[in-house]
C-alpha cells in the first residue's frame, strides 16, 4: 500500500517530536556543572553520566538491528548504558566515578548514534507501512523512543533536584503566584462505571500496561476537592504524625491488593530516620522548601510531595484513605453523563515551570465532578498496587518496561507534574513508584467511603 500524505505528516511529526525530546534532555544535562557529571545525587540511582549514554543507547538498541539492520559500532557501550536501576530494599550501587568512561567518549557515542539514526530512520520512514518489529509499526517504536526520553526528562529533574545547588548552573524562577484563599471540602462522586485502558486495535499510542480497555464499577465515595497542601501536611506533622506508630501501617491497609505490609512503612520511617518530606528542610525554627534552584520559605499553599507511605500516614491521621486507581480515574474523567475524555488546556504541566503552584492556581482545571487540578502540579498517589490489566502483553521489544515492576512493591500514580510532557496526561497513562521513594513530584488527595 503506498504511503498517503497524512502518513508522511504523522511521521514527520514524530521525527520532530524526537528532536524536541532530545533538546529537553540536552537542556537538563546542561544544568549540571561540567565537574559534577559523575555525581550520584540519589543513592538508589546511577551516576549522572550513565543517563547521558542511556538515552541514546536505548534508542540505538531499539532501532539498529530490528528496524534498520545495522551492526553495532560500540557493543560495550550499548550494554553498559542499556538499563537503569531501581533497587528495592537495599542493594545500593557501589561503583566509583573511575568505573565509567570519560565524558568525551560518551558524548561522541551520543553524537554518532544521533547522526546514524537520523539518516537511516528517514529512509525507513519513506515506507511507513512496513511492520518494523514483531508486527509493531515504526510509529509505535518512535513513540516508545520519544516517551522513554520524555519520562527521563522528568525523572532526571527529580535527580538533579537532589544535586547540591552549587553543583548546578543557576537559574531564576518566579515562585510567587497569587491566588484566592483555598476552600477545602469533599466532593461526593456517585456510584458508577469508569473505563480503563486502550482497546488493542486503537490508533492511539499507549504502553503495554495501558491495554486492554475494560470497565469497572466504582461504589460511591467522596474525594478532596484539592490536593493536600504543605499547610495541611504541617498540621499532621505538628500533631506528631511521624512519631505515632498507629498512622504507619496498622494492618487495615486501604489498598485492595496488598494486605501484608503492616509494619514495612513504620520500619522504613524508623530505620531511615524519616521525619519530614524530602523537599523540606529545617532551618532554626522555620521550614524551608528546596526548589530546584533555591531554598525558600515553605510555600504553604503548594501541594505537598511525599512518598506513598507518608501519604497513607497523613490519610489515616485525617480519618480517610488514599483513593484507589479506579476512584481517582472516575473522579478525574467520568461524569454523571458518562463522558470519559478531558482535553486539558490549563494547568502546571508540559515543562511549564520547575516548581509547583498553589493547589487552586488554575480554577478552570477541574473535572466534570468539580474536582480541581487532577492533571499537572504533581502526580497523585493511589492505594492501588501496580499490576497488569486483564489481557496484558509485554511489548516484545521492551519486555521489562512494566512487567519488572509487578512485584507488589510499586503503586500507581496518576495525573502529572510540572515536568510531565503533555502527551502523558492522557486518560490511560499509568505511572508507578515504590511506596518509600520520596524524591518525586508526587502528592495526594484523600477519599472517604
Ligand atoms: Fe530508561
Amino acid at each position: 500500500m503506498p504511503a498517503t500524505q497524512s502518513d508522511s505528516i504523522i511521521h514527520h511529526d514524530l521525527v520532530e517530536q524526537l528532536a524536541d525530546a532530545r533538546q529537553r534532555s540536552d537542556e537538563l544535562f546542561a544544568l549540571v556543572r561540567p565537574d559534577s557529571l559523575y555525581e550520584r545525587p540519589i543513592a538508589e540511582r546511577h551516576r549522572i553520566v550513565f543517563y547521558i549514554g542511556h538515552l541514546e543507547a536505548f534508542d540505538w538498541n531499539l532501532f539498529h538491528q530490528r528496524v534498520l539492520g545495522l551492526k553495532s559500532f560500540h557493543p560495550e557501550f550499548d550494554r553498559l548504558f542499556a538499563f537503569g536501576i531501581d533497587p528495592v530494599g537495599g542493594g545500593l550501587p557501589t561503583d566509583q566515578p573511575a568505573d565509567w568512561p570519560g565524558i568525551a567518549e560518551v558524548r561522541d557515542y551520543v553524537r554518532k548514534i544521533r547522526a546514524v539514526l537520523d539518516e537511516k530512520l528517514s529512509d525507513a520512514l519513506a515506507d511507513p507501512h512496513s511492520p518494523a518489529s514483531d508486527g509493531f509499526s515504526l510509529s509505535t517504536l518512535l513513540n516508545v523512543a520519544i516517551e522513554h526520553r520524555l519520562m527521563h526528562a522528568e525523572t532526571l529533574a527529580y535527580m538533579l533536584h537532589q544535586l547540591p545547588l552549587d553543583r548546578k548552573v543557576a537559574h531564576t524562577e518566579t515562585l510567587a503566584v497569587v491566588t484566592a484563599p483555598i476552600a477545602h471540602r469533599s466532593i461526593e462522586i456517585p456510584a458508577g462505571p469508569v473505563t480503563f485502558g486502550l482497546p488493542r486495535n486503537s490508533d492511539l499510542f499507549g504502553w503495554d500496561n495501558e491495554y486492554e480497555a475494560h470497565t469497572v464499577d466504582v461504589p460511591v465515595f467522596a474525594i478532596d476537592r484539592y490536593k493536600v497542601t504543605n499547610r495541611q501536611y504541617l498540621e499532621f506533622m505538628n500533631a506528631g504524625g511521624y512519631e505515632t506508630r498507629a498512622f504507619w501501617g496498622d494492618g487495615d491497609s486501604d489498598n485492595n491488593n496488598n494486605n501484608n505490609n503492616n509494619n514495612e512503612d513504620w520500619n522504613w520511617r524508623s530505620s531511615q530516620g524519616i521525619s519530614h518530606p524530602a523537599f523540606w528542610k529545617r532551618e532554626g525554627s522555620q521550614w524551608l522548601y528546596r526548589t530546584m534552584f533555591a531554598d525558600v520559605t515553605l510555600p504553604l499553599d503548594w501541594p505537598v510531595y511525599v512518598s506513598q507511605a507518608e501519604a497513607k500516614a497523613y490519610a489515616r491521621w485525617a480519618g480517610k484513605s488514599l483513593p484507589t486507581e479506579a476512584e481517582w480515574q472516575r473522579a478525574a474523567y467520568a461524569s454523571a453523563q458518562g463522558a470519559e475524555e478531558s482535553a486539558e488546556q490549563f494547568g502546571n504541566f508540559d515543562f511549564a515551570r520547575w516548581s509547583p503552584v498553589p493547589v487552586n492556581a488554575f480554577p478552570q482545571s477541574q473535572s466534570a465532578f468539580g474536582v480541581h487540578g487532577m492533571l499537572g502540579n504533581g502526580w497523585e498517589w493511589t492505594a492501588t498496587e501496580f499490576a497488569p490489566f486483564p489481557g496484558f502483553e509485554p511489548f516484545p521489544f521492551y519486555r521489562g518496561y512494566s512487567a519488572d515492576f509487578f512485584d507488589g512493591k510499586h503503586f500507581v500514580m496518576k495525573g502529572g507534574s510540572a515536568r510531565t510532557a503533555k502527551c502523558m496526561l492522557r486518560r490511560t497513562f499509568r505511572n508507578w513508584f515504590q511506596a518509600h521513594y520520596q524524591f518525586i513530584y508526587t502528592g495526594f488527595r484523600c477519599v472517604s467511603r
